[in-house]
């Protein structure tokens, strides 16, 4: 049995589902706790905890029992559905990752993952190839919490020696799970119509590039900074990811090459405004220097593995 013991906070959502099976798979199911504020019925093979990571206590009282040396904390709101309540956002964001720093530096915790995003950016950078120092000036409150994220993690590592790390992560699309307010949620959706045989009305211009990145790409990258070697990990505040990057015509037509008549229309919302403040495209070129990143999947392999695995999904049900 591994000696490491992983919390999963936010093990419901997106990333997480997919991450806390990964982690079962590395580790083994006794080593990873999932834990959520919503009831677990992914987590069935293994360990579920309900937990509101805004409660310090609670979170102690799980690190202390399960004598936890890894967290993965993956709570948050995101870009979007950030914007219908700041305050909350910010409360959410900034005070569940206190919590976590604070317990893993009382409680002696080794390493953990804060996954911080492309929304750190904002005006004033060169959109393409976006790089590692640009100047962060971030249009949303849940980018703004990323700044300030990927700043405390960095102090947490300076000043108490705490392994923080992080990723700056794309747009994450992937069939396993589904997305929830973010601004790159279309790039999941759009694929579940296709595969429904219903036109999707996009809510992002058809010529809007984003940085975007498959599932299992994200997930590989995720495994491989945690796995890396503490001195490799040279950046300390957040590591740009790049996977692919594309606009809504373009997936569109990449569908379309497997599902012919596929239809898509273009509506765009408040949404639109947030997309237009992200980069087009990263340059992750620390990430490959420092330890080894390199994605696997472009746009077309992706399209074929999602409509795939979709087509499955949706004929078992
Ligand atoms: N996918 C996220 C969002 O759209 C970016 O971190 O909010």
């Amino acid at each position: 049995m591994s000696k490491e013991k992983i919390l999963i906070i936010g093990a419901n959502g997106q990333i997480g589902s997919v991450l806390s099976a990964a982690l079962r798979d590395q580790f083994g199911s006794d080593s990873v706790i999932a834990t959520d504020i919503r009831d677990g019925a992914k987590h069935q093979e293994g360990i579920f905890e309900i937990l509101d990571v805004l409660d310090a206590a609670a979170l102690g009282s799980i690190v202390e029992r399960h004598q936890v040396t890894q967290i993965y904390h993956l709570a948050a709101i995101l870009s979007a559905k950030g914007e219908a309540n700041p305050l909350k956002t910010w409360d959410i964001n900034m005070n569940g990752l206190f919590n976590v720093l604070e317990v893993a530096r009382e409680k002696g915790v080794q390493k953990v993952f804060h996954p911080s995003s492309i929304a750190v950016f904002g005006s004033d950078i060169p959109r393409q190839h976006t790089p590692q120092d640009a100047v962060l000036k971030p249009t949303t409150v849940y980018g703004m919490s990323k700044v300030a994220g990927e700043l405390w993690s960095q102090y947490y590592f300076q000043r108490y020696g705490l392994d923080v790390r992080s990723l700056r992560y794309p747009g994450v699309i992937g069939y396993q799970s589904d997305p929830g307010g973010g601004t790159t949620d279309y790039a999941v959706e759009i694929y579940h119509y296709a595969v429904k045989g219903k036109p999707y009305a996009c809510f992002l211009s058809q010529k809007t590039m984003l940085p975007m990145i498959y599932m299992d790409d994200a997930i590989r990258a995720t495994l491989e900074l945690m796995d890396a070697p503490a001195e490799s990990i040279r950046v300390r505040t957040s590591y740009n990811l790049a996977g692919m990057s594309f606009s809504p015509e373009q997936i569109a037509a990449s569908i379309q090459q497997e599902v012919p008549g596929f239809n898509v229309l273009y509506q765009p919302d408040f949404r639109q405004k947030i997309a237009d403040s992200w980069p087009e495209s990263i340059d992750d070129s620390a990430a490959r220097k420092d330890w080894g990143w390199q994605p696997k999947y472009d746009l077309d392999s992706m399209t074929r593995d999602m409509l795939f695995h979709l087509q499955e999904k949706y004929a078992s049900v």
